[in-house]
């Protein structure tokens, strides 16, 4: 059940609202102690497959900051996991795949998935509906791109180097394993979509790594064939990426309701560049929260100003929560978004 009336809803879809929506990318876990503590005795994946304690982790973060969104506590190689790919979650490193992708043999270790796969999923965005009440749910997914990165890699780079031999060097097998991730993509979305989640977002984290004539031509069919597969959803489609200021209207074209900028653009010429229709997410850069109070407000204020260039604007950092960030500062910065939003 989508929540029509909810400030996030109504600003993705560029209707009127009482105050700027706010969350925060990687809001659940990380910089909180009542995660850390959860965290000391189990994995992530293993927690990420626990309706119970996703359901908590999940809720963490809107009891204390209150703000707009819960995030579902997830990673985006849980549906790569559950298609058959042997990895963990290494602490401090992130994603690591036991045996990468590379040759064409590989793509059979990747299959499709259905709900009846991720059951924990289903179960969890239930619970969560649930407990939530009048606060949206955002359902995610990585990109194909993104996850093909981890995949072909082994885990994170900074380079992209073999990622981007096989994009370039072997397009025919690229294509096949993007085509295969869509799919993966698609189906994990749709499950969190019919279980009850109002909004989606697609992390295209890395996909800063491209040039746009790369990304239109290796990355943007296969994104196009998740977001217009969710396009009768009636849910909003968030498509979010770092270092993505050369990518904003291709992603916009992939079939995003609502782009998400990072903070090294400015959210009003973020809207230029995007053109016209499509709601912005953004932008505060995540290590201004180390910074004094009054140039966290500063910066918020003027992250609001620019958010005004857009149809609608959901306020949210540039990218995730740093791990180290003091957690009241967060608090403190979503009541800031609610005052300044709401008196204008
Ligand atoms: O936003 C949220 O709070 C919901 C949960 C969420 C996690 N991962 C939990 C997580 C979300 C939305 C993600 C997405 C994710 N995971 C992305 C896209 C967003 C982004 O940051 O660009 C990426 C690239 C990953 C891959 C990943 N998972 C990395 C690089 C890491 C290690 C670095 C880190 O964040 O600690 C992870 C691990 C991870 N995913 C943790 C959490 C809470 C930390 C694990 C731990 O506590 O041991």
């Amino acid at each position: 059940m989508t929540l029509t009336d909810s400030a996030l809803v109504r600003a993705c879809r560029g209707q009127d609202v009482p105050h700027t929506p706010v969350w925060f990318m990687r809001q659940a876990g990380r910089s909180l102690p009542e995660y850390r503590k959860i965290r000391e005795s189990i994995g992530m994946l293993e927690s990420c497959r626990r309706p119970d304690l996703v359901t908590e982790i999940t809720l963490q973060p809107v009891r204390r900051h209150r703000v707009d969104a819960a995030i579902l506590y997830s990673d985006i190689v849980v549906p790569i996991a559950a298609a058959g790919v042997d990895l963990d979650i290494v602490p401090g490193t992130g994603p690591v795949v036991a045996e990468p992708i590379r040759a064409e043999k590989d793509l059979d270790r990747l299959r499709p998935i259905a709900a009846e796969d991720v059951p924990f999923v289903t179960e969890s965005v239930r619970l969560l509906v649930g407990e939530l009440g009048a606060t949206p749910l955002i359902g995610f997914a990585g990109a194909p791109f993104t996850l093909a990165s981890y995949l072909i890699e082994g885990g994170p780079t900074r380079t992209y180097t073999r990622t981007k031999a096989m994009m370039y060097g072997e397009p025919g097998r690229w294509h096949a394993l993007m085509t295969r991730l869509a799919g993966i993509t698609l189906s994990f979305l749709r499950t969190q979509i019919e279980a009850g989640v109002s909004a989606v977002q697609l992390f295209d984290s890395w996909a800063g790594a491209l040039s746009e004539s790369d990304y239109r031509e290796y990355v943007l069919p296969h994104s196009r064939e998740v977001l217009a597969g969710l396009a009768n959803k009636d849910v909003p489609r968030i498509h979010f990426g770092v270092g993505t200021g050369v990518l904003l209207r291709a992603m916009a074209d992939a079939g995003a309701d609502v782009v998400g900028v990072d903070w090294r653009t400015p959210l009003d010429q973020a809207v230029k560049q995007i053109g016209p229709g499509h709601a912005v997410q953004g932008n505060l850069d995540p290590a201004v929260l180390f910074a004094p109070w009054e140039v966290v407000e500063r910066e918020a204020r003027r992250v609001l100003d620019q958010g005004r260039a857009a149809p609608g604007h959901v306020f949210n950092l540039g990218h995730g929560v740093l791990p180290e960030t003091d957690p009241t500062v967060l608090t403190r910065l979503a009541e800031l978004v609610h005052e300044v939003s709401g008196s204008q």
